[in-house]
């Protein structure tokens, strides 16, 4: 039984995470400090796990904590971050110390204990304003948020810390993850969760732009997968990957397929677009196909179909959305 931690893991896809390696049989570390995650999240599946899962509640900034929790932890799966460009924005210094002095920190903590590898969960956005459409992992452009920005410092470290300490890290490009248990509440909330909750609670969703931006939508089950890759090919270490299905699809295509699935018909409001995001986010996955074996098992429609009856088993998710 080997023993991994999972920063984040008290969140979206930190839980999911969490979640598929106790299935395997593995021994997890949970490392979260509640700034977005939520208990509800541990519900069931960690109480199931007994004494093979563990909490620390702890900020990632934590080093010497980290470094104590860290001791025989095989691999660290790094995915605790402030997770919003929109946040980032109005609060850099707040994701600063989370995402780039709280990655720092854990990677000297994961270096010291002997940690063999650090999957770091980065992000498409760190592509900012490179004008390929389909987006392959050199060169990226200029970061448009803090957010981005602090991804990119990120796969820095991650770097450095391969080439200085020999420490094994890989860096996930995740491109607009969508699945169970991911918050439709927050004022920073994702559009899947806002669109399912809205169209499911009869409401029209908003969509900020003319709606023809888009995304490249991954299912958390495919993330989930690559993680696992990621923490066991051989060859990734000291290497970034685009983590996505390599399938572009608009806001106003998505509201489309989401109407079709519920069957009902409710038309989009429109309102100005945001300052941060991107126009497009498209992911070239040929690399991680090609190093990782990685073929994203659940399409879109699929994704969808499962995380619109997630929220209808969790009427608590769309009950007070805005
Ligand atoms: N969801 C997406 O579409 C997406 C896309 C690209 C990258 N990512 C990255 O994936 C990771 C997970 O995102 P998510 O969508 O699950 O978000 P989430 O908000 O659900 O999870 C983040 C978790 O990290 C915890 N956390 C935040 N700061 C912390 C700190 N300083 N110390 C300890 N715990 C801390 C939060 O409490 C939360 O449980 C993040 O690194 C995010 O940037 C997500």
């Amino acid at each position: 039984m080997d023993k991994m931690a999972v920063t984040g893991g008290a969140g979206f896809i930190g839980s999911n995470l969490a979640e598929h390696l106790l299935s395997q049989g593995h021994e997890v570390l949970l490392i979260d400090n509640f700034s977005t995650g939520r208990e509800s999240n541990l519900k069931l599946w960690a109480e199931r796990a007994g004494d093979r899962v563990k909490l620390l509640r702890a900020d990632v900034n934590e080093t010497e904590k980290l470094r104590h929790a860290f001791r025989g932890v095989l691999y660290v799966f790094h995915q605790a971050a402030i997770p919003s460009v929109p946040r980032s924005i109005e609060d850099p210094k707040g994701t600063e110390s989370s995402n780039i002095n709280g990655s720092l920190s854990l990677l000297l903590a994961a270096r010291d204990a002997g940690v063999r590898r650090v999957v770091l969960a980065s992000s498409s956005s760190v592509y900012g304003d490179d004008h390929n459409l389909l987006q392959v992992e050199d060169p990226v452009g200029r970061p448009h948020s803090p957010y981005a920005l602090s991804k990119s410092v990120g796969e820095q470290y991650c770097r450095l810390f391969y080439e200085l300490y020999g420490l094994e890290t890989v860096c996930l490009r995740y491109f607009n993850v969508f699945g169970p248990r991911q918050d439709p509440k927050s004022e920073y909330a994702a559009v899947i969760p806002r669109f399912c909750t809205r169209l499911l609670g009869g409401k029209r969703p908003t969509i900020y732009g003319d709606g023809e931006q888009s995304r490249d939508f991954t299912y958390v089950a495919n993330v989930v997968e690559a993680n696992w890759r990621a923490a066991t090919h051989a060859g990734a270490a000291g290497e970034v990957f685009n983590i996505g299905c390599g399938i572009q699809t608009s806001l106003n295509q998505l509201i489309g397929i989401l109407n079709g699935i519920l069957d009902i018909r409710l038309e989009p409001i429109y309102e100005p677009a945001r300052k941060g995001d991107i126009r497009h986010s498209f992911a070239d996955v040929k690399k991680a196909e090609r190093v990782l074996d990685f073929h994203p098992a659940i399409d879109l429609q699929e994704g969808l179909k499962r995380v619109v009856g997630w929220y209808r088993e969790h009427p608590e998710d769309i009950h007070g959305v805005a």
